[in-house]
């Protein structure tokens, strides 16, 4: 069975790939477009459906506040930059520099879920709840990864 952390891991490392191959490119290119909206369309579908079916169970326990609230702020502060890269032009030279940005605080907040919250909350899940939100998260994920962030920015 699969557990919550595993399910969590696998678009993880689909975010950092992403992320280091939009860093290798430059300019207004085919190429640089199609990574930055496969990674702004699976940051937005993992965010979405870790957010309700990872973080708001563990807001529910008083030892889960915290974690909940800094990751939370981390999921803005990464759509606030998505935001940016989407309003600035792929031509602009300092639309590299933004993604450096994104980058850096994607690794960051991965790790820090992988060697820090998710410890945090295999003590404070059950071991049923930790396969059950797999299947939840998934699904919700699954349902964003289909409906693409262009079409709900623009609906
Ligand atoms: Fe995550
Ligand atoms: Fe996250």
């Amino acid at each position: 069975m699969t557990t919550i952390f595993e399910a969590l891991r696998e678009s993880h490392e689909i975010q950092r790939d992403l992320a280091e191959k939009l860093l290798q490119t430059s300019g207004d290119t085919a190429e640089r477009r199609e990574l930055f909206k496969q990674l702004k369309n699976e940051l937005f579908a993992h965010e979405a459906a870790e957010d309700r079916y990872f973080y708001i169970p563990l807001m529910m326990t008083d030892s889960g506040l915290n974690i909940t609230r800094h990751a939370l702020a981390e999921h803005h502060e990464m759509d606030e930059m998505i935001e940016e890269l989407t309003a600035t032009e792929l031509s602009n030279p300092g639309w590299i520099a933004i993604a450096k940005k994104l980058s850096e605080k994607v690794h960051h907040h991965l790790k820090e879920e992988e060697h820090g919250f998710f410890q945090q909350a295999g003590k404070i899940l059950g071991e049923e709840q930790k396969t059950a939100l797999a299947v939840q998260y998934k699904n919700e994920y699954q349902r964003y990864k289909d409906m693409k962030k262009d079409m709900l920015v623009q609906s």
